[in-house]
């Protein structure tokens, strides 16, 4: 039966990129409707013309003084180091060794790895995240809790079995072949039920072999529409690992290239150290960078250039990069995302920021064509944020003059406090 319901408050979504077509890409509705049909979004627009046109048995949900916004969209996370999170130490490879490596260990545990899927999925309701790109752990019963966890809560979820076949330690290992085997079952058993996408999940050229890189190829070949993640040029010392075992590759993300990778189905996340041959590369084959701003600082791993990527026409979404990053609010992550920009000389709007959380990362993970904005169409999946959360949001709101003012208050001082709501298919999934 159909359910219809429209939500009235203050709407902001994009039909476009505002770094490529300015002004036509930002809708903002002052008083306006987001009217919804078994999940599916009917229309928004403005209340004047839409609220005398409803049928009287329509629910009208009230969010007058809130902001509603598309769900966000976190294009890059790891959901079992949600336990690692915030842990001190070094740089990127002893981070792993120290940190990442033995916790992931305990997801070969069915138990533990949908306990920790349930705590993960909840928290990002909290933040108001719909939709992220996430690696499980090597062990596919990993993946498994994982969709069922997502599928449970009806959200639009890619994840993907970690393949990694050395250089690392070897309760960790996969081989070649078993991480083939594995990866083709899981992609049979779950790629497009439901909400649920598959992503082939190498996790970096370091900890795979040629045999095993060559395999992620021939399982995106055999599955139209699954996706592919990894991580490419984030820190030095990576980047020195990948030259030794890799003599012959141009770059790092040559390596990913030589093996057929990068596509435009294909997400990379810190894409940090590249150059303009790169970042052309990206751009010729359509493949996505994942900006994971707090991440990069906590890890000290380097600037990523918006501003290249945006000038090279990549589509970048955004990726808290939990546990290497230290929140889970996309909200605290465009906050980062911003300090970054400036650090290089540049700026980020808020209207650029509130894209890549929303219709940017859609496109990044290839999904733009059913979440990310309020087009007719699309699953409606949607924010409702309280600018005034805390007494001095509320203060400095008093004081902004214009949507854009309010926008950039919100991301720089906005945490899930801010998230008043959270809606998955139409259907109120976290409320504050
Ligand atoms: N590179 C390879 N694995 C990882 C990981 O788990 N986190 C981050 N930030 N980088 C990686
Ligand atoms: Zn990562």
């Amino acid at each position: 039966m159909s359910k219809r319901i429209a939500v009235r408050g203050e709407i902001v979504h994009f039909i476009g990129d505002p770094t490529q077509i300015g002004e036509r890409a930002f809708v903002h509705l002052d008083d306006g409707v987001l009217l919804i049909d078994s999940g599916i979004v009917v229309e928004a627009g403005p209340s004047s013309r839409l609220l005398p046109g409803l049928a009287d048995d329509i629910e009208i949900v009230d969010r007058r003084g809130k902001l509603i916004v598309p769900g966000f969209i976190d294009t890059h996370v790891h959901f079992p180091q949600v336990d690692v999170i915030a842990s001190h130490g070094e740089q990127l490879l002893d981070w792993l060794e120290r940190f990442t490596f033995p916790v992931e260990r305990g997801f070969d545990n069915v138990e533990r790895a949908a306990e920790t899927a349930d705590f993960f999925l909840d928290e990002l309701l909290r933040n108001g995240t719909t939709t992220a790109g996430v690696y499980a752990t090597v062990h596919p019963q990993s993946v498994e809790a994982f969709f069922n966890a997502s599928r449970a809560r009806r959200m639009r979820m890619a994840t993907g079995k970690v393949l990694m076949d050395r250089n690392c330690p070897e309760y960790l290992q996969d081989t070649a072949q078993s991480g083939y085997d594995d990866s083709t079952a899981l992609i049979r058993r779950w790629h497009g039920v439901d909400r649920l996408v598959y992503a082939v999940t190498p996790r970096f050229a370091p900890t795979s072999t040629d045999a095993q890189l060559a395999s992620a190829a021939r399982l995106l070949d055999e599955h139209p529409g699954v996706l592919l993640q990894s991580h490419v040029a984030e820190n030095r010392g990576e980047i020195e690992w990948v030259a030794k075992l890799y003599p012959w590759s141009r770059s790092y993300l040559d390596v990913y290239e030589h093996f057929g990778l990068v596509r435009d189905v294909s997400v990379f996340a810190h894409c940090i150290h590249l150059d303009d041959v790169d970042r052309r590369m990206m751009a010729d084959r359509g493949a996505k960078m994942s900006f994971c701003a707090t991440s990069n600082l906590f890890l000290g791993s380097g600037l990523f250039d918006l501003a290249r990527a945006n000038a090279s026409k990549v589509d970048v979404g955004i990726g808290t990069d939990v546990g290497g990053g230290t929140s889970l609010s996309m909200l605290k992550t465009l906050a980062e995302s911003y300090k970054v920009a400036h650090l290089l000389g540049h700026t980020m709007s808020a209207r650029q920021a509130f894209h890549l959380a929303t219709l940017g990362g859609a496109r990044a993970l290839s999904l733009d064509g059913k979440i990310g904005s309020f087009e007719a169409g699309k699953e409606a999946d949607f924010v409702v944020l309280d600018p005034d959360a805390t007494a001095i949001q509320k203060r400095r709101n008093a004081t902004a003059t214009n949507i854009d003012e309010r926008l950039f208050a919100l991301m720089m001082l906005g945490d899930d406090r801010s998230v008043y709501e959270t809606w998955v298919m139409g259907e109120c999934a976290w409320v504050r």
